[in-house]
């Protein structure tokens, strides 16, 4: 009896993903009438007033067909205040949010479960205040260090960047809000990013820049997408028809929405020709907006067709149907204890170890009596600052706040400034205001470091001076910080440097004459807590640098080739040379390389092999090797798989990742850990051709705990 049963069941569970497809389909199919339904009522008029902002973040909606306006918001720190006209605060009570650590923080924890449940937790909030589109994850490539936005965007590889941005998407997703992926694409600088037009190789766009936006939308499905400020190739981002129709809704097959940048649309007739579906900006007369009364005029004279003018509000629609009108929506909710840990645990996950020579770390907290704690940087809060996105924080736990949470109650904690972390900038005007040095604040920090037992010395950058719509000009602390970390370390050796920021900084110097460095992020509501469980030694660092740290500015890729930030035009010309891959191909040693980071314990790599010594081209593969841990402390391993091409036909980048895995392994454990790589993803892409080429051959599996510190390799043959 037995027998037959279970062979029925295994059918009928078999059947579930079928009539779940079948489900889906019917849902489909039912969406789409009712759209039809609704576009065939809807006046020209009614339909434009889809089309175009009429409000800082929403649309209009049409009220007589009860189709409400989107309503947006910014992420990518969590969901923004509410903001009038001007883009002062509504005061309101009811904004406060959870502030999630930055994306380069996010980035550094080499997470993507994690980066799923920042977007879940992040979509849950937006449903609660009736946000349906989160204008988040933001990923442009770290092309340089300097970019303002370093630290709102992920990493300089565009395999990390997928991977967590899928995940985000998904998580935001899954509360029926829809993601935003941004700056479709190539805004990789702010400097003159309202006009500059980026030349690059067709190669370098497909293989570093165009990824992770491809895999948001293939496999993340993300619903909305928004195209950035600059031109490609001389025309705007906005309104170009090779990345909006032919690569983005043709190749990719997109049947979201493009929004566009906020102030980012230049013209009607090609815009609303080349695909872009809503026009967004926050200054109004909203009515005389590229896709307000222009494009109803455009229309009445012929020359947008009401067809475009259908497809455009049927994408709208569509994106209501998954979002504000969508059926069994969950209901949302802000500042919840889940969403808290969350925060917390991409927090402690992403913080770097980036030296650790005397041990100092974990701190032994039973034994230390005075701890000093100096720097702006130990007080200083992140949830907003600057002219980017930020988020009215419920809380923020401070690097101080957290250490007096998380210390030995019979350890003194004393604290002193030791500089103002003043930056400010004046619209309208180039004046800026910026703090330097101040002699009476680093001798009071020097007295109070040479009367403690141990100094924790937090320095870095913070929100203000990493801004959006503006670079750093170059990568030196700020805030005359040398000289108050002269005088600390001079007063007591016993220093541990915190440095807090969101993008690389020139720290050669800290590197030279501190034993002790960790570094941190603009890392959240738990940022304090989370930090102080890593210098205790409750958590274990894991996390990994997510770009490389030139030791020179002038050896990253864009500045060694004179090609930062141009005029009207930047040329791209280190093409596939991005971040590592130019290092490692020009043989430059960094300061701190891609994917580096240390642990209180140590891991032990062997054992690598490959499921077989030779693939086809659809066939995935599997690599296996092993990891110990041979140190006192359990903790969580980043493994690192790069793969590179000896003697390519093509240029090649000496290494790419291609896989990476975090795994928990216990201390005096020992575990297996399983990588793959679908030999697809081995391909370069021919400019001639068009077309992603795998070259048969020899490869090199690479693996190890950063791009600079490859333990085992084996070669495989591709047929
Ligand atoms: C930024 C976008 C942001 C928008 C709305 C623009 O300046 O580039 O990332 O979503 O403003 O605040």
């Amino acid at each position: 009896m037995k027998r037959k049963v279970l062979p029925i069941l295994v059918s009928l569970l078999l059947l579930i993903p079928t009539c779940f497809v079948i489900a889906q389909s019917k849902n489909d199919q039912a969406t789409k009438q009712k759209i039809t339904a609704i576009v065939k009522q809807l006046t020209l008029e009614e339909k434009i007033a889809l089309l175009h902002a009429n409000g800082i973040f929403g649309t209009a909606g049409v009220p007589r067909l009860n189709i409400p306006g989107l309503m947006t918001d910014d992420g990518p720190l969590g969901v923004r205040e509410d903001v009038l006209e001007g883009w002062g605060s509504a005061n309101l009570k009811t904004d406060s949010a959870t502030f999630f650590p930055n994306g380069s923080a996010l980035a550094a924890t080499w997470n993507p479960a994690l980066s799923y449940n920042y977007g879940h937790d992040m979509g849950e909030e937006a449903r609660a205040r009736k946000k349906y589109i989160m204008l988040a994850p933001a990923f442009n490539i770290a092309r340089t260090p300097l970019n303002g936005r370093t630290y709102e965007y992920l990493s300089e590889d565009p395999f990390l960047n997928a991977k967590m941005a899928v995940q985000s998407v998904k998580g935001i997703q899954s509360q029926h809000i829809a993601a935003c992926v941004k700056h479709y694409a190539l805004n990789n600088q702010e400097i003159e990013r309202d006009r500059v037009s980026v030349e690059i190789d067709e190669r370098a766009m497909q293989e570093i820049y165009l990824p992770a936006f491809k895999a948001t939308i293939m496999e993340g499905n993300a619903w909305t997408i928004m195209s950035a400020y600059n031109k490609l190739r001389g025309v705007y981002c906005s309104e170009n028809e090779y990345l909006l129709k032919t690569i983005l809704k043709g190749q990719w097959g997109f049947k979201g929405i493009v929004i566009s940048d906020w102030g980012g649309t230049h013209s009607t007739v090609t815009a609303a020709n080349n695909g872009l579906d809503l026009e967004m900006g926050s200054r109004p007369p909203y009515n005389t907006y590229y896709f307000a009364d222009p494009l109803l005029k455009a229309v009445k004279e012929g020359k947008v067709s009401t067809a475009t003018i259908d497809e455009k509000v049927g994408r709208i629609l569509w994106v209501m149907y998954h979002t504000t009108l969508s059926e069994n929506s969950p209901t949302g909710s802000i500042n919840t204890a889940a969403h808290s840990k969350t925060a917390y645990e991409i927090a402690s996950e992403s913080v770097v170890l980036l030296k650790n020579e005397k041990h100092m770390l974990p701190l032994n907290t039973a034994k230390i009596k005075s701890i000093a704690v100096i720097g702006d940087n130990a007080i200083h809060t992140n949830h907003l600052g600057g002219f980017g996105a930020g988020v009215k924080a419920k809380y923020e736990i401070t690097p101080l706040k957290g250490l007096e949470n998380k210390l030995d109650k019979n350890t003194t904690i004393k604290f002193a400034q030791g500089y103002k972390g003043i930056y400010k900038t004046f619209w309208g005007s180039n004046k800026t205001e910026i703090s330097k040095a101040d002699p009476a604040l680093i001798a009071e920090a020097a007295a109070l470091a040479k009367s403690s037992e141990l100094t924790l010395l937090f320095v870095g950058g913070n929100r203000d001076y990493e801004s959006e719509s503006r670079d750093r000009s170059d990568l030196s602390l700020p805030f005359g910080q040398d000289a108050l970390i002269d005088a600390v370390l001079a007063a007591n050796p016993n220093t541990i440097i915190v440095v807090t920021g969101g993008a690389p900084y020139a720290i050669n110097k800290i590197k030279e004459q501190s034993s002790t460095i960790v570094w941190n992020w603009y890392n959240g509501s738990e940022n304090g807590n989370a930090l102080a469980d890593v210098l205790i030694g409750k958590v274990n660092p894991s996390g990994k640098m997510p770009f490389t740290f030139p030791a020179d500015l002038k050896e990253s890729p864009a500045h060694a080739l004179n090609a930062y930030p141009g005029d009207s035009v930047v040329t791209y010309k280190e093409g596939i040379l991005v971040g590592y891959r130019w290092f490692d191909t020009k043989k430059i040693t960094p300061l701190y390389p891609f994917g580096y980071g240390l642990s209180y314990t140590n891991y032990v790599y062997a054992g690598l092999k490959t499921d077989k010594a030779t693939y086809k081209s659809k066939e995935i593969i599997t690599a296996t090797l092993n990891i110990s841990n041979t140190g006192n402390y359990s903790g969580k391993e980043i493994v690192q798989l790069y793969v590179s091409k000896p003697n390519s036909s093509v240029e090649r980048a000496a290494k790419e990742l291609k896989a990476f895995t975090k795994v928990l392994v216990n201390k005096g454990g020992k575990m297996e850990v399983k990588l793959t790589v679908p030999v697809k993803d081995l391909a370069y892409f021919d400019n001639k051709s068009a077309s992603w080429i795998v070259e048969p051959g020899t490869y090199k599996i690479l693996v190890g705990s950063s791009s600079a510190k490859i333990d085992q390799i084996v070669s495989i043959i591709i047929q």
